[in-house]
């Protein structure tokens, strides 16, 4: 079983990564095979709206999302992590969804993505106020929801603006790591 990990933050190695990172310990546990890819370290530009995919299924732009594309298409798993950036996904994150237009068709609807997918959405926020991570939960599963992908997990931890303020949600972050560890179990209950 195959997990693609999408730190959708600028920050490689940032809260939003931190608690993917807890998530991959968990999957490492088990036999899952775990890939970890930051937006921020990809070349992956602007959708130019040109709608040329509608009838090639392909972007014009070649650029790092050629490969993510084939990487994601193979993934059993995606998990896909945004901080609350003005209450919405990161920039990054947010070009990476609409340079997924190959992958469904606007007109009929349908995706064109490959079907059987477990779709997890992690985010991070400064704020303690639930809504705002709520907002990136909800733009995370939508697009899901576009994919065919299925959502079977969603963590967010508030109140993180710097690393230090991970201190005092353990508990939280153990949660991260079970959702990791607990994941083919899950999967297999859904079988
Ligand atoms: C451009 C920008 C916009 C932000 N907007 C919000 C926001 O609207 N709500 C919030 O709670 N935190 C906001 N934050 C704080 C981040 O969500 C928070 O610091 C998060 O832990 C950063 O995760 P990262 O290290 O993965 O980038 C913002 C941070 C930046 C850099």
């Amino acid at each position: 079983m195959k997990a693609v990990c999408i730190i959708g933050s600028p920050n490689e190695y940032g809260n939003t990564a931190f608690v993917v990172d807890q998530i991959i310990d968990g999957m490492i546990e088990t036999d899952i095979k775990v890939e970890r890819l930051a937006l921020g370290k990809m070349e992956i530009n602007y959708c130019q709206g040109c709608k040329i995919c509608d009838t090639t299924r392909r972007c014009v732009q070649r650029d790092d999302m050629d490969a993510l594309i084939k990487t994601i298409e193979d993934a059993d798993i995606l998990l896909v992590a945004s901080p609350s950036y003005w209450g919405n996904v990161s920039g990054q994150l947010k070009v990476f969804f609409d340079r997924c237009l190959p992958l469904f068709d606007p007109r009929s609807g349908q995706t064109r993505f490959p079907q059987g997918k477990a779709g997890i959405a992690v985010a991070v926020s400064a704020s303690a106020d639930a809504t705002e991570s709520a907002n990136v939960i909800k733009a995370i599963e939508r697009f899901f929801g576009y994919l065919g992908i299925t959502p079977i997990q969603r963590i967010t931890i508030e109140g993180v603006y710097a690393k230090e303020d991970f201190v005092g949600k353990e508990e939280r972050l153990d949660e991260a790591f079970r959702i990791g560890l607990n994941l083919v179990k899950q999967l297999d209950f859904r079988n």
